[in-house]
């Protein structure tokens, strides 16, 4: 190289230095040491000089951050070590037995108090960093925790991750475990401008720190103020790793790496809980979301002695936090028409965000429950989110009452067609008696298109909406005979967008008989019992004409259900709709199975999230090849199947001496290892 070459690559690295001090004091401490126009122009001055010589330009320069050329797909990347997941603690009583256990495991007495580290859960998504040398040379996502997706470009886009380890004797090689987040403010901000762009919002910090790393196009990840916390540790080459995690994480953090502020070490059980009731009371006070503590056995080689169960390790536990509250005012209650004619109350709440979403309706479920709670109309409220599920109200504060509260009854008739509404005796369900009722022929008709029934793409909820209020859609089969004329006209229809949806419409005309079954909307016919009935019967025709008795024959069909079916069946309009519909559809019948039936009399029931199957898929192989799958573990459960995020049914399983497996063990079984 020559002199002058060399004196201009020394110039980068300066600059690139001078550059990654700002960074530091501005990400990390917090203390900006040059104005943001000074910095831009540091910062543009590199990248020119990079963008006049790309030979010398370093792949560690930080104009890296703010994203390259948008790829095509990720690439695979395999881990060094697998990325394993943890078994929860969902109350205090179950941390407590997760340390008895431990202690059993670990033949050490009650006296002798086991030190831990607990820290926070971050609710992110994991990353595992590649160091070669002190260059950050991959990240790669957690994928099935064996290969994940390559995000290089990506994470080098997030300026509290060191591109260089800041140390002079760096590891050959370090892979360094964490979890990337997206601060709250930064979330609702970013759905903020969704909402103005017209494009869908995110439904949590979770999904949209994970949307935005998993961009192709690295400028919109750099466009996201993306951050992220380490705490672990995977392959190591070159380097003795201190005795203990926590002195691993102050390590981290002398590397250059953000590391929670929140932890302590904590000697025995109870100290653990304390800390954990003191992260609870501070949680909403923090910038990110957690959704629990991480307790781990401090010292590494405990850890290794106590070695895994299902992938997990049993020297750590997610003890997590119960589902978040809060308090809102009941604006309004209205009335909600089902598929079934059922008429659910809805709270209409003040707008309030709990842990992330925006809540504004939340379920009342039905009358009794609202006599049960005393909920009224001008009541301030506890709501609360369960995982995905809609809010519910937990309580009335009774106390924030002022006496022009409205109390709330069910309608006598229908809100939506003005028919009379009934309730059989013992049920808690009001019903719409009306036969034409348009609202329960909306959602029959959403049932039926959705992706676990019909499946017909595109065919959302607002286009259900518009065809039946147009007239176009008055039967399941209507769907089938619809034409480019009868849409184009319709507003939010061209050209384009007819034939798309009328090309899906047509490729759901071969579903899989249980598809059919369950998009009917039988009242209490899931989509597990739709399978059942069909691997049973193998024909619609079968079915229809099945008497009580050959019903009951099938694994999951009791007397509600039998009743429910063969009332469905013996309508004279179901039947009418079914006489048109069923020409119209080449249903795929289950055939006597030719995969050998290696699962047999064997009982699984799945929990957690797997890595790469479905849980439709992991059932439908179950089912495939002769085995059953069941919602709860009991003595007759031949193997629970765990993935991540697996709750009290690990538990259980554990409890009655059930076998869990994980995926890459069920996947040997189907090998027949
Ligand atoms: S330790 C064997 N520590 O929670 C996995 N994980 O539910 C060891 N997580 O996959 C992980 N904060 O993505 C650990 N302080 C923390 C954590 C944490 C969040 C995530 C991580 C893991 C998941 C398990």
């Amino acid at each position: 190289m020559s002199g002058s070459l060399k004196t201009i690559q020394d110039e980068m690295a300066r600059i690139a230095l001078e550059i990654e001090k700002h960074d530091r004091a501005y990400y990390e401490l917090d203390q900006p040491l040059i104005t943001d126009a000074e910095y831009d122009a540091l910062f543009r001055k590199l990248q020119r000089l990079e963008e006049q010589y790309p030979s010398l330009a370093s792949p560690h320069s930080p104009t890296k951050r703010v994203g390259g050329k948008a790829l095509e797909q990720f690439r695979k990347s395999k881990h060094g070590i697998p990325m394993l997941s943890l078994s929860n603690a969902l109350n205090e009583e179950e941390w407590i037995a997760f340390d008895e256990r431990l202690h059993r495991f670990l033949e050490a007495t009650v006296d002798q108090q086991f030190e831990y580290l607990a820290e926070l859960k971050f609710d992110g998504l994991s990353i595992n960093l590649t160091y070669e040398n002190g260059l950050l040379s991959r990240a790669a996502t957690r994928g099935d925790g064996e290969t994940g997706e390559d995000v290089t470009d990506n994470i080098k886009t997030i300026r509290s991750i060191p591109l260089k380890l800041r140390t002079a004797n760096p590891p050959e090689k370090i892979e360094i475990r964490g979890e990337i987040v997206l601060p709250i403010e930064a979330f609702l901000a970013l759905n903020r401008d969704q909402v103005e762009r017209g494009e869908k919002t995110f439904a949590n910090p979770r999904n949209a720190a994970a949307g935005s790393l998993r961009q192709l196009d690295s400028k919109i990840t750099a466009s996201r103020p993306l951050t992220g916390f380490f705490y672990g540790v995977g392959e190591v080459t070159g380097f003795t790793l201190p005795k203990t995690i926590s002195a691993f994480e102050d390590l981290l953090e002398t590397w250059g790496f953000s590391v929670g502020k929140q932890k302590r070490i904590c000697v025995g059980s109870k100290s653990v809980i304390e800390f954990y009731r003191e992260v609870e009371a501070m949680r909403d006070s923090l910038p990110f979301e957690i959704d629990g503590v991480v307790v781990k056995l401090n010292s590494f080689s405990a850890q290794q002695t106590a070695g895994f169960i299902a992938r997990s390790p049993r020297s750590m536990i997610a003890f997590k936090f119960p589902p978040k509250k809060s308090v809102t005012l009941i604006e309004d209650i209205q009335v909600q028409v089902g598929r079934t004619g059922a008429l659910t109350p809805v709270a209409i709440v003040s707008p309030v965000n709990v842990s992330g979403v925006m809540v504004k309706r939340a379920t009342l479920h039905n009358q009794d429950e609202i006599d049960r709670k005393d909920i009224r109309i001008g009541d301030h409220v506890v709501i609360q989110r369960a995982g995905d599920v809609i809010p519910e109200v937990v309580e009335v504060l009774k106390e924030k009452r002022r006496g022009d509260e409205r109390r709330f009854r069910i309608p006598d008739s229908c809100p939506v067609c003005g028919s009379s509404v009934t309730r059989e005796p013992g049920e808690a369900v009001s019903r719409c008696s009306g036969r034409n009722c348009i609202a329960k022929l909306k959602e029959r008709i959403k049932h039926f298109a959705q992706k676990d029934a019909l499946n017909i793409e595109g065919l959302g909820d607002k286009i259900v909406d518009q065809w039946v209020d147009e007239g176009l859609v008055k039967h399941l089969h209507d769907l089938f005979e619809l034409n480019y004329d009868d849409l184009v006209s319709l507003e939010g229809f061209a050209d384009k967008s007819v034939r798309k949806i009328l090309k899906a419409i047509d490729a759901s005309r071969t579903p899989e008989l249980y598809r059919l079954i369950f998009g009917l909307g039988i009242r209490h016919v899931g989509e597990t019992t739709a399978k059942q009935l069909a691997l049973h019967f193998k024909s619609m025709n079968r079915l229809i004409n099945a008497g009580r008795d050959q019903l009951m024959e099938v694994d999951g069909v009791g007397d509600e259900m039998a009743s429910s079916i063969l009332a469905y069946f013996s309508n004279p309009e179901h039947r009418e709709e079914l006489e048109v519909l069923l020409p119209k559809l080449e249903l795929i019948e289950p055939k006597p199975s030719e995969k050998a039936q290696i699962f047999e009399g064997k009982i699984f029931v799945l929990t957690g999230t797997l890595p790469n199957l479905g849980r439709s898929e992991a059932e439908k192989i179950i089912e495939d090849h002769g085995g059953k799958v069941s919602g709860s573990v009991s003595k007759k459960t031949t193997f629970v199947l765990a993935g991540e995020e697996a709750g009290s049914k690990l538990e259980k399983a554990r409890s009655l001496g059930v076998p869990v497996i994980d995926e890459a063990d069920f996947q040997a079984l189907l090998r027949g290892h």
